[in-house]
C-alpha cells in the first residue's frame, strides 16, 4: 500500500518538475545578462556592431574599451556624446545619442552584458552603483 501511494505522488510531481527543469535549461544562456543583451542588440548594435567592434573611425569599438567599466559610462549613456573630428579634409560628426529613457536597471544590465562578454576580470556592476554614477553625472 505504501509503495502505491508513493508512486502516485511521484507521478503527480513529474510534470511540475519537468517544467521547472525546462525553464532552468531555457535560461542557461551563454550570458546571464539576457535583458542587457537584448537591449544592446536593439539599441546599440546597429552602430557599434553585434560583436562590439565598431565602424572604422566613425564608431569606436566597445570591445576592449575601458570606458564601460568607468563611472563615465553611465553619464555617457545619459547624455550621449558629440565630437566632430577632422579627417581626410572633412569634418566628421561622431554622434552618440542620449539614452535618457533607459532605467538604471536597464543601464546596469547593458553594462554588465558588455563587460561580461568582452572584458577580462569581470566584476558585476550593481544597480546601486549605477544610481550613484547617475547622481554624480547630473550634479556636474
Ligand atoms: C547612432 C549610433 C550609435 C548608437 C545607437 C550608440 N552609439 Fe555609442 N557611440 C557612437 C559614436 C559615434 C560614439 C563616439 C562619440 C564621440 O566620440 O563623440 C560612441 C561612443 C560610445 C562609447 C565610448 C567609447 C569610447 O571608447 O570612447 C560607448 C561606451 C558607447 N558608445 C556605448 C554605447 C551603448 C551601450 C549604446 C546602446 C545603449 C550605444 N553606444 C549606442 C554611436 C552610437
Amino acid at each position: 500500500m505504501m509503495s502505491n501511494y508513493f508512486w502516485m505522488n511521484t507521478n503527480k510531481m513529474i510534470i511540475p518538475v519537468f517544467i521547472l527543469f525546462s525553464f532552468l535549461f531555457y535560461n542557461c544562456n551563454t550570458t546571464p545578462y539576457v535583458q542587457g543583451k537584448q537591449l544592446y542588440l536593439s539599441q546599440c548594435a546597429h552602430c557599434h556592431m553585434e560583436d562590439g567592434t565598431g565602424l572604422n573611425n566613425l564608431i569606436p569599438p566597445l570591445k576592449g574599451s575601458t570606458i564601460t567599466y568607468s563611472e563615465e559610462m553611465v553619464c555617457l549613456l545619459y547624455n550621449g556624446k558629440n565630437d566632430t573630428i577632422w579627417k581626410d579634409s572633412t569634418f566628421l560628426v561622431k554622434e552618440m545619442p542620449a539614452f535618457k529613457n533607459l532605467s538604471t536597471t536597464e543601464v546596469t544590465n547593458i553594462i554588465n552584458f558588455l563587460n561580461h562578454s568582452w572584458m577580462n576580470n569581470f566584476k558585476e556592476k550593481t544597480i546601486k552603483e549605477t544610481v550613484q554614477d547617475l547622481e554624480n553625472c547630473i550634479k556636474r
